[in-house]
């Protein structure tokens, strides 16, 4: 085909909408193929199939094991083992095999890897793509200066069911904000070109849908229509496939009623055919082999047809793909090509990586490996302080208690408050507990006076024995949940003693990091054990109480909102997420943060996000007792809304100046405020940009948001902030999956937060 065809044929197939309407595909690497080609004409169906598996050591593949598969070129790659002289022995036995094929090594670095940067929720609570892009370049070194060539992030699910404790892991539950962080994500893992140590390559996951599993419980189904999907859950998957990125993870579940593992539809059609992926499919941990509980495979034999068929190119840790497809490939039930499609992308992924030219390339060599791994040079904390201090959230700070005098006399007290392993948060990769600050460490830097420093554990996260018996489970090592053999209204006294000598109370509650992880969903939103109690018995003290919050999920805190002066969420905020929170308690550093997921007022609230339909008869303010979609007995929205966040200063936004009242096809609409500082301090907030589109072939979300910009103000000072709308702006998939701005009036909308929003409407002709 002469090469313009080729290149309108590709517009074509690529113009779904979802961002690209025209995106060509980057022309051929020959050398690379040429390259890749050679080497298959040489390779046997077992090594063939060797680099279609992906796996860790454990139970299933002892360490022994890998290193013969290694040696015999039947291993594509491992995962779970890290550091340089430990890869490097899987590396020279891989490079002792007959045609040398090099391994790469992958890790699940989600917020950073020896440096922990806060979660997922709180990277995304900066509403700062630089400071994610900066977590981003500081975990792919940090990963690939202890030998690593992959990450499995970022983690990219839209979430909108709290219950779900991976909502931990992503961007929340806005579209347009998980697009734009992807997108930064991708491009500051994998830098400029793969090919470079330092740089590594990403795995997008899970695709897809993950986050909208039933009911929020982890593996569940999903069951969604198409319109949905393309425009609320699917563009930061898209995002990250326009960023390059090089592979991407399969979920574990069901997408209407098809595994995505097993998923023509999703891998083959939407992934590969229409947005034009090249690189890697990895399925998750074992899921060919879960398509047998998912009940579409009679056998493991099955479910390895199956997977390689939609599309799989790596499975990870499983036996199947290396027991069956060769009797598969025989029989004729797999062809040739299903799996030499997928040995190419394999291959082609460690091209890319620049493994082989330098199969060291990230491992390096022995004389230069670190003396101590764990070495204090080897971490970033200036950056990571910075970082995390951009993604605390101030919600409530009643009479100005926040922020803290350093002369005060300050009880810390709370389950979590000395804990340097919850602060790190879940998948906290390599990073080392010892290496943490908690926050009474910090606010013990800060104040540098031990006499004026109080602290009372006050409670347990939790002593529910049901829980426990979960999280504490053999093998959980430290145990997840603390119990101190002190019983609760011992600790609950010594807790309000020492806040009663004290000049103000800061109680750190929340989870412990292992009730925000894979698996790890919530039936209930509160705060749990007996931490109530605890905030209720010092509030009882009469000393002004500030509520540090520590946790991975919304929680339903109306009670505790109440009975607190300040509440900081932290979320969990890293190595050196005590410092950073202390900075923001005594106003070292003023707070910005804004929440990317609604705080539902109760459980039976959720799913409770910002971007709902109107409904046929929304709830009326002014009419509190009318009939209309909300829940009687609960106070409508949200405790907190998407965006929203407060600071130590105040701002206030003007009405909304438009450039045009009516917008032509292909011609842009300037929509600005002036925002001013109208406190006393210089801060930082989040201008948010929201439309809706007021009559549609569908019915369209109150709002969407569609552009934000974080900018810092003076006391006293003022600026425009201005955006751009254009028609691509106003675009959405139709019931007919058309992904088209249909004409007739908008709304627009800017604000500091998705509810108080300044409005104006103009017409798109
Ligand atoms: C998780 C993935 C993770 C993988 C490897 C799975 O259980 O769902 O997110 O990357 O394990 O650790």
């Amino acid at each position: 085909m002469r090469k313009a065809a080729w290149l309108i044929l590709v517009t074509l197939l690529s113009s779904d909408g979802i961002g690209a309407q025209s995106w060509p595909e980057s022309a051929p690497d020959y050398a690379k193929l040429h390259f890749i080609d050679k080497l298959m004409r040489q390779m046997t169906v077992e090594e063939k199939i060797g680099q279609l598996r992906l796996n860790c050591i454990g139970a299933q593949s002892p360490r022994e094991q890998l290193l013969e598969e290694a040696g015999a070129s039947t291993l594509g790659g491992i995962f779970y083992a890290v550091g340089r002289s430990e890869l490097r022995e899987f590396q020279d036995a891989a490079l002792r095999s007959r045609l040398k094929i090099p391994l790469f090594f992958a890790y699940d670095v989600i917020h950073g890897h020896r440096t922990l940067f806060p979660i997922g929720l709180g990277l995304a609570s900066t509403w700062d793509t630089d400071a994610i892009a900066l977590s981003g370049r500081i975990a792919a070194k940090e990963a690939s200066a202890d030998g690593l060539d992959m990450v499995f992030s970022p983690m990219v699910d839209i979430a909108r069911d709290p219950r779900w404790g991976r909502a931990s892991e992503g961007w929340g539950e806005d579209t347009h904000l998980s697009a734009r962080y992807t997108e930064s994500m991708v491009n500051a893992l994998q830098g400029a070109t793969l090919d470079a140590a330092g740089n590594v390559m990403a795995s997008a996951k899970h695709f897809a849908l993950y986050g909208a599993a039933e009911g929020g419980r982890d593996y569940n189904s999903v069951d969604m229509s198409l319109p949905r999907m393309y425009q609320d859950y699917l563009p930061p998957y898209r995002a990250a496939v326009k960023a390059g990125v090089g592979a991407m993870m399969l979920t574990y579940v069901a997408i209407n009623g098809i595994p995505a593992t097993s998923n023509i539809w999703l891998i083959r059609d939407l992934l590969r055919q229409q947005w034009r992926f090249k690189g890697l499919v990895i399925t998750d941990f074992n899921a060919v082999a879960e398509l047998v509980s998912h009940g579409v495979a009679r056998d493991g034999r099955e479910a390895a047809m199956l997977a390689i068929k939609a599309g799989v190119s790596m499975s990870m840790s499983d036996t199947y793909f290396r027991d069956e497809l060769p009797g598969l490939l025989q029989s004729g039930a797999v062809s040739q090509k299903d799996i030499d499609d997928a040995v190419r992308e394999v291959l082609g992924a460690k091209y890319d990586l620049g493994l082989f030219a330098d199969p060291y390339l990230r491992i390096g060599t022995a004389k230069d490996d670190p003396a101590d791994i764990n070495a204090e040079h080897r971490l970033h904390r200036a950056q990571v302080r910075d970082v995390a201090r951009k993604s605390l959230v101030l919600l409530k700070n009643d009479r100005a208690v926040l922020p803290l005098d350093k002369t005060a006399v300050v009880a810390v007290v709370g389950p979590l408050a000395k804990s340097r392993v919850d602060i790190l948060g879940n998948w906290s990769s390599i990073g080392s507990s010892a290496q943490a600050i908690s926050v009474y460490d910090g606010i013990a830097h800060a104040l540098d006076a031990p006499n004026r420093l109080l602290y009372a554990r006050g409670a347990d996260v939790t002593g529910d024995p049901l829980v426990l018996d979960y999280l504490n489970a053999p093998g959980a090592n430290p145990a997840d949940v603390e119990v101190d053999p002190r019983s609760p209204t011992r600790m609950l006294q010594e807790a309000m003693d020492v806040a009663r000598q004290a000049d103000v109370v800061v109680v750190v509650v929340g989870e412990s990091r292992g009730m925000s992880y894979e698996g790890a969903s919530r039936a209930s939103l509160a705060l749990p054990g007996y931490q109530t109690q605890l905030i209720s018995a010092l509030k009882s003290t009469g000393k002004p109480l500030v509520l540090v919050l520590m946790n991975g999920r919304p929680l339903s805190i109306g009670v505790e909102h109440q009975l607190a002066d300040a509440v900081l969420e932290t979320w969990y905020s890293g190595t050196e997420g005590g410092n950073a929170i202390a900075d923001v308690l005594f106003g070292d550093y003023n707070p910005s943060g804004k929440l990317p997921i609604s705080f539902p007022r109760s459980v039976g609230q959720v799913p409770t996000y910002y971007s709902h339909l109107n409904t046929s008869r929304p709830y009326q303010a002014d009419a509190p007792r009318a009939v209309t979609s909300r829940y009687f007995d609960e106070a409508y929205g949200p405790l907190y809304p998407f965006g929203f966040g407060l600071s130590y200063t105040n701002f206030s936004v003007s009405d909304i100046t438009l450039t045009r009242q009516s917008l032509k096809r292909g011609e842009a609409l300037g929509a600005s405020v002036v925002v001013k500082n109208i406190g006393q301090r210089a801060g930082g907030t989040v201008v948010q940009l929201y439309i809706h589109d007021i009559s549609a072939s569908i019915s369209r979300p109150v709002k969407e948001l569609k552009g934000f910009q974080k900018i810092m103000l003076q006391a006293g000072e003022e600026q425009v902030v201005h955006f751009n709308l254009s028609e691509e702006d106003l675009k959405f998939y139709n019931a007919q999956l058309e992904y088209a701005a249909e004409p007739g009036e908008f709304s627009v909308m800017i604000g500091l937060d998705s509810r108080e929003v300044k409005q104006r409407r103009f017409e798109l002709l």
